[in-house]
């Protein structure tokens, strides 16, 4: 019922000629799998090259961030607006990267979240746990939290437009990814969460894990029931870790 949902966060990566590969690249893994929808999120100084290059494959893109402002006097900041102008189909809100490195509460990710719906674009709310919180075996209650601020603001019918993120920041670039069972029980959580709102809305809405996949790990996280692909970071990157991913999604 769920399709599988691939996408690559190429992170503060690329250049010109790298982007170029990559898409070039991986337009065969994406076609030969026409099951699975493919993403990348390149920096968004590549959007134009990205839109350029990925118009006759089936790869999708979007944007790692996104301001709430339409415009105005926020320098250094990209609008919806304009990421839609560019194509995009989806902007990630709420990476660990961003509440950690630039401070972003639950209210700024619930306020860009509504940005980005507002102008036809697919949020992908990006939740997860650090180390200290899955080690006091919180987990459940921190993604709750993160998913109500947004339920609060934009109701639960957004979230049949939207994608979820589980990312557990411990696997997030260290090489240790959670297991398939870690995975799976987080996820089914996270979904029975949401089915206390609305069953049909939990039942759709497609729940990526982000952490450490790589192309040896991708098949058996995917086979989960609640896990709906991947949010993929370092292995994103490389075009046959990514095919190899793709192909684990299918
Ligand atoms: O958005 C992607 C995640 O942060 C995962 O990154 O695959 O390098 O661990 P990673």
């Amino acid at each position: 019922m769920r399709q599988p949902l691939v996408m690559g966060n190429w992170k503060l990566n690329g250049t010109k000629a790298s982007v170029e590969a990559l898409i070039k690249g991986l337009a065969p893994a994406a076609a030969a799998h026409p099951s699975v929808q493919v993403a990348v999120c390149p920096p968004v100084i590549f959007l134009g090259q990205v839109e350029q290059l990925a118009a006759d494959t089936k790869i999708a893109y979007g944007a790692q961030n996104a301001d709430v402002h339409e415009a105005g006097a926020f320098t250094g900041e990209n609008s919806p607006v304009m990421l839609k102008e560019f194509g995009c189909t989806y902007s990630l809100v709420g990476h660990s990267e961003r509440r950690t490195l630039h401070a972003e509460s639950d209210d700024v990710v619930a306020a860009k979240y509504e940005a980005i719906q507002k102008v036809g674009l697919i949020p992908v709310l990006c939740i997860g746990e650090t180390l200290e919180q899955f080690e006091a075996g919180v987990t459940n209650s921190v993604v709750e939290t993160q998913l109500k601020a947004v339920i609060d603001r934009c109701g639960i019918a957004s979230f049949s437009n939207a994608v979820v993120a589980y990312e557990p920041v411990w696997a997030i670039g260290t090489g240790k990814t959670a297991t398939p069972e870690i995975a799976q029980a987080v996820h089914a959580h996270i979904r029975q969460y949401l089915a206390g709102f609305d069953a049909d809305v939990a039942a759709k809405v497609q729940i990526l894990y982000g952490g450490s996949v790589t192309g040896a790990t991708a098949a058996d996280l995917f086979g989960q029931p609640d896990i709906d692909g991947g949010l993929v970071g370092g292995a994103s990157l490389k075009v046959d870790d990514f095919s190899q991913i793709i192909a684990g999604a299918a």
